[in-house]
Parts: C-alpha cells; sequence; structure tokens
C-alpha cells in the first residue's frame, strides 16, 4: 500500500470503493504466476499455497458444506472441495472477482457455487442457509468496518455444530508503515476505529504488468483481542488461536524472505513479529437458554 489519505469522507462509499479495486485487479490476479491458476485447475498442484499451510489446522472436511466469505477468484474455495468438502459457496462482493471463479471452477470440473454480496448481507443473499464451517481469511477482515457485525454473520451462517476456521493477517502487521526502509515502524491503528484509511495505491500484491485504474480503497484493522471477544460475545467457543511469524505474501517489500511453501517472514529477526493468525471456533450444537450459546 502507499500514500493514506486522511479523507474520511470517503469512508461512506466504501464498498463502491473497494468493489471497483479489487475487480480491476481480479483478472491479473487470476493470470500471476502468484495464483498459479494453471496448475491448480490442470490438478498438478492439488490446493493453493493457502489452504496448503491451513491444512494441518483445518481439520477433516470429508462431506461438509462450506461457505468461504470473501472467495475472490475461488482457488482457496476450489481447494476445499478437493479436499473432500461435499458442496463450497464462495461468496464476494466483487463481480469480476467471481467471473474469475466461475472460470477455475469450471476449467477444474469442480461444482462451486458462487454468490456475489456485501459480507454483511451474505446471510439474506444465501437465502438464511447454514453452514457446517466458514472459511475466511488472508485479507479479508481489513475491508469490514466492524469486527463484531463480522462476528454476527459468522455466527448466523454457522449450524449448531458448526466451526469457524480464520488464517489472516495479525493486526500488529496490519499497523506497520511499510514505507520505512530496513526498520519496523508502528504507523497505523492496531484497534478499530470508526473511520477507514483511505488509501491510494496503483499496484498490487501479484507480480504483473497490467496498469490499474480503481485505486482508492478503504480498510480496516482490528484488534486480536477485539476478534476473539466478538466471537466469544456471539457464544462461539474458541478451540484454538495460533499465531505465525509468515504470511503468504510480500507485506513488507525489502524487509522479508519467502520459503519455499510461499511464505514470507522477515529476513531479520523474525521472531520479533507476529504475522499472521489462525483462530478455529465452535458454534455450540445446543444453546443454553436465553441467549449465549456456552453448551456444547
Ligand atoms: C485478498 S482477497 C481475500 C481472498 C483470498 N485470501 C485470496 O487471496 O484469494 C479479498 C477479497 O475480499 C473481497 N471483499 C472486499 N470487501 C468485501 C465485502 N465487504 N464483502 C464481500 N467481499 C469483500 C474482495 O472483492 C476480494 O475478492
Amino acid at each position: 500500500m502507499a500514500d493514506v489519505t486522511d479523507v474520511t469522507d470517503v469512508t461512506d462509499d466504501y464498498l463502491a470503493l473497494n468493489r471497483a479495486s479489487w475487480d480491476d485487479r481480479a483478472a491479473a490476479h487470476a493470470n500471476s504466476s502468484g495464483y498459479d491458476v494453471g496448475r491448480l485447475v490442470s490438478g498438478q498442484r492439488q490446493v493453493s499455497g493457502v489452504v496448503a499451510f491451513d491444512r494441518p489446522r483445518l481439520g477433516d472436511l470429508t462431506g461438509l458444506d462450506v461457505v468461504h466469505l470473501q472467495c475472490h477468484i475461488g482457488t482457496d474455495t476450489l481447494s476445499l472441495a478437493r479436499l473432500g468438502a461435499a458442496h463450497v459457496t464462495g461468496v464476494d462482493l466483487s463481480p469480476k472477482s467471481l467471473e474469475q471463479a466461475r472460470a477455475v471452477s469450471r476449467r477444474a470440473g469442480i461444482a462451486m457455487e458462487l454468490v456475489e454480496s456485501d459480507v454483511y448481507a451474505a446471510p439474506a443473499a444465501l437465502g438464511g442457509r447454514t453452514f457446517d464451517l466458514v472459511y475466511t481469511g488472508i485479507g479479508a477482515l481489513c475491508w469490514l468496518p466492524s469486527v463484531t457485525r463480522w462476528a454476527e454473520v459468522v455466527d448466523a451462517l454457522l449450524r449448531p455444530g458448526g466451526r469457524l476456521f480464520i488464517r489472516e493477517g495479525h493486526p500488529m502487521l496490519w499497523s506497520l508503515d511499510e514505507t520505512h526502509e530496513g526498520q519496523v515502524v508502528v504507523g497505523f491503528p492496531y484497534f478499530e476505529q470508526a473511520d477507514g484509511m483511505v488509501w491510494s495505491d496503483s499496484g498490487t500484491y501479484v507480480e504483473t504488468d497490467q496498469e490499474f485504474t480503481a485505486n482508492t480503497t478503504v480498510e480496516w484493522n482490528h484488534g486480536l483481542g477485539e476478534i476473539v471477544t466478538a466471537l466469544l460475545d456471539r457464544g462461539l467457543v474458541l478451540t484454538s488461536l495460533v499465531e505465525h511469524d509468515s504470511v503468504p505474501w510480500c507485506a513488507l517489500p525489502g524487509q522479508m524472505t519467502e520459503d519455499s511453501g510461499g511464505e514470507w517472514r522477515l529476513t531479520e529477526h523474525p521472531e520479533r513479529l507476529a504475522a499472521s493468525y489462525t483462530l478455529t471456533a465452535d458454534k455450540p450444537a445446543v444453546r443454553a437458554a436465553g441467549g449465549a450459546a456456552t453448551v456444547r
């Protein structure tokens, strides 16, 4: 990212701005070596790098009905189907991303239901259906103003006994200002703020020659405690929270090194930065009388 602008009145237009930016970048992402769609759809790679990393913590997906929030071009959604999910549904705000996801589904010969919706409208867009697994992350929560509303959506989409899986960029990482070469500098809010951060960035996180025109985005950070508390307040039961020293993109250019699995960590002192986390939470099978679910 570059050029944070302190213009808070565009926050109201955040959905339109963010949709335009993702629409503009979807084809470049689908054609990039980073997403490596060709090898994925041909089966030379069974799963995306993101889902390969998730695998030890994902649990058994066999026969599950899965919803993937903010599925982008569907590479991780496809991977969940390849790991045995019976039905996968991807939800995304960006129609151009979903166009690419449809092509991924068709080329791989694996059915994926793809629904265009804002996350906050997903329960209605999905007709009130519920799922065994809500899967999301890797650049997802930062597009949402309120993590409390996000947790409400997760709760609404889960069946009793269902589970949430999220691996996400760590809020500590999102608070860093990448423009300070050779230094790790906290430049932006760690805690959720009412006003979004408005960015202007003509690039993207994959290597591409394509030029983009929709370059203004609005983003938010959410502290780890805020995320956990929002889920606990919905009665979900936290089953794991693991912090990692790596992320699957170069988040601090010039300061990170990629490993053979496509994970990037600080070149110097990787032990100093929690770069991402994985959180799992269960929706109890039985709700306690009077509200919050605490009984399994
Ligand atoms: C970095 S991608 C995350 C997906 C996945 N980790 C990947 O890399 O393929 C972010 C996605 O969130 C979507 N998005 C942003 N804001 C959204 C919103 N309010 N509701 C639904 N999707 C949204 C974008 O369209 C984009 O496809």
